[in-house]
């Protein structure tokens, strides 16, 4: 069923802000919850803090104060959509609990966004995270499982895979190897544009929690300090995706996107959604992103003369997104690019780096003495408390390096001798990748 929401009547902003009870739901039962409606409320609540900065940043670089009154008129709703989504997660819900389904999500959604892309240069950025997340959440959960004694595998349905990934340790790369060439504006599917502008933002969102709850986790110092090591990689792992993202589009071009993209993703949660009362609130949100759009439309119109088919095409929404099992992909992904790593603007197998090259030297700074790397000593403490780490796992993993349970694998990705010599998925080191190789796929 396709859905075009330029075709639809808005309502007007004026009639779409809620009282006090409204913005306040009943939370989602902590107990009975499907682990995607989870993942979709951390999904929403991302995208509107990005709709609220996005707001923020256009206003503080605009002149025209017609301009910044409409912008604060939609801003206003956007607002109120973050607090009623943010409050489903249940009071009772930890800190850490929810940092599990905030993994699971940039995996589970990684997996069906990579699936759905056809540019190489975005799949290599999405497969190259997609295992960094991946290890988050098996790091995440042996901490849970030896603070709090809970099964995290309860808490991700068994739909996802909990095990190493690419070793965190690997993952801290020398801060100029984290920029990829931007889509190219007209050459870019919706699809694409689409893809880039949730990763981003659900990245984005990821890295802001880690960066205001690591200092309010109560249970222990390495927990603290788990949320502030991880919460690096997700600053590595926001510049990458923003730095795909067309820099030449205009704020009102911008504008118009992101509206569109809130309304695809409502759209997506609303088809998807198994929760009744949860879903009549992506429908609300729904109509209210479609009078979003329409005010982004004029705004295009009046200020740069341009129809929004240049940004979006006709309009009609793309297949919708739907979260789901992925762990025959994220296994397939793990066996043949767990040694990647990226230089400059591509992703290449770790073997390929020089001696002196600049990862080295950054990795000597942050992961020196390696005893005390936070990823890594929780690991350690689990084994030497419950005799192994924890895992859930349908079969052993693809990479025969990360089966011990008894012993934490920190040279992957990281020491080229240990490492598989893989094939990358983008031979070059030389430019922007626009290799036609194809993409790991089920
Ligand atoms: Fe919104
Ligand atoms: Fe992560
Ligand atoms: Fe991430
Ligand atoms: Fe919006």
């Amino acid at each position: 069923m396709s859905f075009n929401p330029f075709l639809e009547k808005p309502v007007p902003i004026e009639e779409t802000f809620l009282n006090w009870n409204k913005l306040y739901p009943a939370p989602y039962c902590r107990e009975t919850v499907d682990p995607y409606t989870k993942c979709r409320v951390i999904l929403m609540n991302g995208t509107e803090f990005e709709a609220q900065w996005f707001s923020r940043n256009f206003s503080r670089h605009c002149s025209d104060n017609e301009l910044r009154r409409q912008l604060a008129m939609v801003r206003r709703v956007e607002q109120q959509q973050q607090k009623r989504i943010s409050c489903l997660k249940p009071k009772e819900e930890t800190i850490l609990e929810h940092t599990i389904s905030y993994e699971q999500l940039a995996v589970d959604l990684t997996c069906v966004l990579a699936k759905q892309e056809t540019d190489c240069n975005v799949i290599n950025a999405l497969n190259l995270a997609l295992l960094e997340d991946f290890d988050h959440l098996y790091r995440y959960s042996n901490l849970l499982h030896l603070e709090y004694g809970i099964y995290p595998e309860k808490l991700v349905g068994r739909y996802t895979e909990i095990t190493p990934g690419r070793p965190t340790i690997s993952e801290h790369r020398y801060p100029k190897d984290s920029i990829f060439p931007p889509i190219q504006n007209q050459g870019a599917s919706l699809q694409t544009k689409l893809n880039v502008n949730i990763i981003t933002a659900a990245e984005q969102q990821t890295m802001n929690y880690y960066m205001n709850v690591a200092n309010l986790y109560q249970v222990s110092d390495i927990g603290r300090r788990i949320y502030q090591e991880i919460g690096m990689i997700e600053e590595e792992h926001v510049s990458q995706y923003e730095s795909l993202m067309d820099p030449r589009a205009t704020w009102l071009e911008s504008l118009l996107l992101h509206e569109y993209t809130e309304c695809y993703l409502y759209y997506s949660c609303m088809m998807t959604e198994c929760d009744p009362s949860i879903r009549r609130i992506w429908e609300d949100c729904l109509t209210q992103e479609i009078s979003h759009l329409h005010m982004a439309k004029e705004l295009l119109w009046k200020y740069e003369q341009k129809e929004y088919q240049q940004v979006v095409g006709e309009g009609t929404l793309p297949e919708i997104l739907a979260l789901r099992p992925n762990i025959q992909y994220v296994r397939k992904v793990l066996e043949t690019t767990a040694g990647n790593t990226q230089k400059k603007e591509c992703v290449v197998p770790i073997g390929t780096l020089g001696k002196d090259d600049p990862f080295y030297l950054y990795q000597s700074k942050v992961n020196l003495p390696q005893d005390s790397v936070p990823t890594h000593e929780i690991i350690d403490r689990h084994i030497r408390c419950c005799g192994c780490d924890y895992r859930y796992e349908t079969a052993p993993s693809p990479i025969p390096s990360l089966r011990s349970r008894t012993c934490d694998n920190i040279a992957l990705g990281r020491i080229a001798e240990q490492t598989p010599a893989f094939t990358s998925a983008c031979g070059t080191t030389e430019n922007a990748c626009r290799c036609n190789l194809t993409a790991v796929r089920d």
